[in-house]
């Protein structure tokens, strides 16, 4: 899906399965206005309000393993995560350099792409981090194939290669024990990913039906069902 829009609406109008299923929602082709509204009723369909997190925060004490409470700590705490990965979906909206932009590609240039700035080279937006162990691998290019990675990648204060003269300044080297890594990586797996729905269900599979986890009503969505098709 890696390409210009117009070029998207014809490779979506000349592939069959794609086809048919922009006949079924939509009784016609493939345009831009109609992709949108397709992903956008897919967003509709993700809501995460029931992780564990979530109920030890509403008072079960249960609901954290003693190292994902651990790991919660160091979250809020000495790892620094939110600093940037903050409030109910664990993000700043704001751009950040981490590090994670690929030096050999000239094109990955993150948010300079947009504003053109030197000093935004390699800024991406700082993502939300709801349902994380679902959605590997991680980070804007994928670099990141688990999320013990991820960690260390943060344990070295995100230096991965010298010529990055654009890091955040509030990134540093954590000096988290291998214990305090696991545990962080436990809060992130099994603390901020919700234990109801499979984990087939919400993603993009092509023949499922879009549906949301059980309990609805979240912070992050109305809730209401999405448009069964038409418009
Ligand atoms: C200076 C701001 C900042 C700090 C501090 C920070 N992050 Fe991030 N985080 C980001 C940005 C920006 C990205 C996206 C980078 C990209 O896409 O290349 C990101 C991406 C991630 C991702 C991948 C999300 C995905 O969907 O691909 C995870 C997991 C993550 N951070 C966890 C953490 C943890 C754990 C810590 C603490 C050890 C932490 N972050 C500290 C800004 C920050």
């Amino acid at each position: 899906m890696d390409k210009p829009l117009n070029q998207l609406i014809d490779w979506l109008n000349a592939d069959a399965p794609y086809r048919e299923l922009f006949q079924r929602a939509f009784h016609g082709n493939a345009t831009s206005e109609r992709i949108g509204q397709s992903l956008a009723a897919y967003q509709r369909t993700i809501v995460s309000n029931r992780t564990p997190f979530d109920l030890y925060l509403d008072g079960n004490r249960d609901a954290l393993s003693s190292s994902a409470q651990n790991g919660m700590r160091l979250f809020f705490g000495r790892a620094r995560c939110s600093v940037c990965h903050q409030g109910s979906r664990l993000t700043d909206n704001r751009f950040h350099n981490i590090g994670t932009a690929d030096p050999a590609l000239p094109e990955d240039t993150g948010r300079r792409a947009v504003t053109q700035k030197d000093s935004d080279h390699g800024r991406f937006r700082t993502p939300q981090l709801r349902e994380i162990g679902r959605t590997a691998p991680y980070m804007h290019n994928g670099k990141f194939k688990t999320l013990q990675q991820v960690v260390e990648h943060y344990n070295f204060g995100g230096v991965t290669d010298e010529a990055n003269d654009h890091r955040d300044e509030q990134l540093e080297v954590l000096y988290l024990s291998e214990d305090e890594v696991t545990d962080l990586v436990t809060f992130l797996s099994a603390g901020l990913t919700s234990q109801t729905a499979s984990p087939e269900e919400g993603t993009s599979s092509f023949n499922a039906r879009p549906q949301a986890p059980a309990a609805c009503g979240s912070r992050l969505s109305t809730g209401k069902p999405a448009p069964a098709g038409g418009r």
